[in-house]
């Protein structure tokens, strides 16, 4: 042992303590491949914490079987086996709160949530859209896009607040319409940019860089605009290496 105070061991000891790490639920529905870009970046220790639990309300969804692949607890709660939307949602935030999570990821997860659920994680609840919010919340954004005969579309991550699709934006990505694109090619070109914006926000907030506040959300305690933080079509097309 050396001479040095024992104060500074203490101090010493203090700083070397590992910070938790934060935990992640996500909620999905079908696919996954939003969970699965997720989980591609957990992989490579580029999340900054960890899922912990997949939970879907569909027994059958491929996002499950996704997440036993990575070694993810995978939990089926079947919203068909309970009377009312208010005891589903009770069940959901038991078997969510079992978990422990910091952060809860809707990824393509097609219920509405009560305000119960809501009001119980105010703050630490994220959606991906997608659509450029405001525009087209709701269902069928792609078509509904494409028979406006928009220039642009996209997607956009957001917290979830008690209005459907209306709550802080985080980030958005823009994609441009082409000439004779039809409702698969865009949906295709809008998915590829959800698989780049969703890591960034979960990242952002497991960093502790991006906070909920009523009004908006804030990146390193600045204000975001409402249209969050916006990557043009063509900083995603280089991202993704797009022709
Ligand atoms: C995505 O288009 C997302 O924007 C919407 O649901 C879909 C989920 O797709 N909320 P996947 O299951 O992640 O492939």
């Amino acid at each position: 042992m050396s001479d040095t105070p024992s104060t500074s061991d203490t101090l010493t000891d203090f700083a070397s303590e590992p910070a938790a790490t934060r935990r992640v639920v996500v909620l999905i529905s079908g696919s996954g491949s939003n969970l699965q870009a997720l989980i591609d970046e957990q992989t490579h220790d580029r999340l900054g914490g960890e899922i912990v639990a997949v939970i879907s309300n569909e027994p059958a969804a491929h996002g499950l079987a996704r997440a036993r692949e990575a070694g993810i607890d995978a939990v089926a709660l079947p919203h068909r086996e309970y009377d009312s939307r208010e005891a589903y949602d009770g069940a959901l935030i038991k078997v969510i709160e079992r978990h422990e999570p910091d952060l809860i990821v809707l990824a393509g997860f097609m219920r509405i949530l009560t305000p119960r659920f809501v009001q119980r994680f105010l703050g630490r609840v994220l959606n991906i859209h997608p659509s450029l919010l405001p525009a087209y919340q709701g269902l069928h954004t792609h078509a509904r896009a494409l028979a406006d005969g928009v220039v642009e579309h996209g997607c956009s991550v957001h917290f979830v607040t008690e209005e459907l699709d209306g709550g802080p934006v985080v980030i958005q990505a823009a994609v441009d319409v082409a000439e004779g694109e039809t409702e698969t090619s865009l949906k295709e070109k809008v998915h590829a940019r959800e698989h780049l914006i969703y890591p960034i926000a979960v990242k952002w907030f497991l960093e502790g860089r991006l906070q909920f506040a009523p009004r908006g959300a804030t990146l390193d305690g600045m204000p975001l605009p409402p249209q969050g933080v916006r990557l043009s079509h063509a900083d995603a097309a280089e991202e993704l290496d797009e022709e």
